[in-house]
């Protein structure tokens, strides 16, 4: 699907995708040999992502991954990126305070990652973006359903489904990007929250069980390719294994439908 004359996708180039109306295709990938594929099929961004504690080291939330794991999956799917920009995950507590978020992001981007994603949008999250974004690091915020938050949440559920929660969620999107976000993720949000959200937002958005309407998808790899990870099946996934023949067939399938705006379909959307 991407040629070896692709151009690789930078920062800047996730705010003109969504200028140009282009949905970017994500991906999570933790080594080198699934992150070749995806990146060879069409995938505009790879996350190495802290739900590796649970699709790769098996626990049962993501609280347990630290920098040094993250950095070793990062160095593993940098060393074969062509085109894809690689995001990696602050794990849980590395974000605590601005100059932990220093020391772990740097550690990650000597590590191969072109920008880091943190979850949350209280005070000393938006502290952090702040300090990195002046810092010359790139950052994704992620907002709703954000794993870290599980002992919180009491486990993994919709966010935003009430007013009062889906307002500060409207508010928490405006003050990551005003923070200096470049790049909002959202998962599990009803459908027309995360619309709204979008339409508002001044950042692209790439939604997760947030409906069709955010600027790109993203999926966890195992999920994408109908693995069983032991933990209960979201209603947001999709085998597209199945319907791909092939790993690369299914990237293929996933890039395009994501890119059509056929993925999510409506039995996909909260
Ligand atoms: O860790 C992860 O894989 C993520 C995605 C679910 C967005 O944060």
């Amino acid at each position: 699907m991407s040629s070896a004359t692709d151009k690789p996708i930078t920062v800047p180039g996730l705010a003109d995708a969504r200028r140009a109306g282009r949905r970017l295709a994500m991906l999570t990938a933790y080594d080198a040999g699934f992150a070749r594929v995806f990146d060879a099929n069409g995938a505009d961004l790879i996350l190495v992502g802290d739900s590796l504690g649970m699709v790769v080291q098996g626990h049962d939330s993501t609280l347990p991954v630290t920098v040094e794991d993250i950095a070793y999956h990062t160095r593993s799917v940098a060393r074969v990126l062509r085109r894809a920009l690689l995001v990696a995950d602050l794990p849980f507590q590395s974000d605590a305070t601005p100059e932990r978020a220093l020391d772990a992001s740097t550690a990650l981007l000597q590590a191969g990652a072109g920008m880091v994603k943190l979850e949350g949008a209280g005070p000393h999250k938006l502290a952090a973006i702040r300090f990195l974004s002046a810092r010359e690091i790139p950052v994704s915020a992620h907002l709703g359903l954000t794993p870290q938050s599980v002992l919180r949440f009491g486990g993994y559920k919709v966010q935003g489904r009430e007013e009062a929660a889906a307002a500060q969620l409207r508010a928490d999107a405006l003050a990551v990007a005003e923070a200096g976000a470049a790049l909002l993720v959202l998962e599990c949000v009803p459908s027309a929250l995360a619309a709204e959200i979008t339409d508002a937002s001044p950042i692209p958005t790439i939604g997760i069980g947030a409906g069709p309407h955010c600027d790109g998808q993203v999926l966890v790899q195992h999920d994408m390719l109908g693995l069983d990870s032991g933990h209960r099946r979201p209603k947001f996934v999709k085998d597209f294994l199945a319907e791909g023949g092939s790993v690369a067939g299914a990237v293929r399938a996933y890039v395009q439908a994501v890119r059509d705006g056929s993925f999510p379909g409506p039995e996909h959307l909260y």
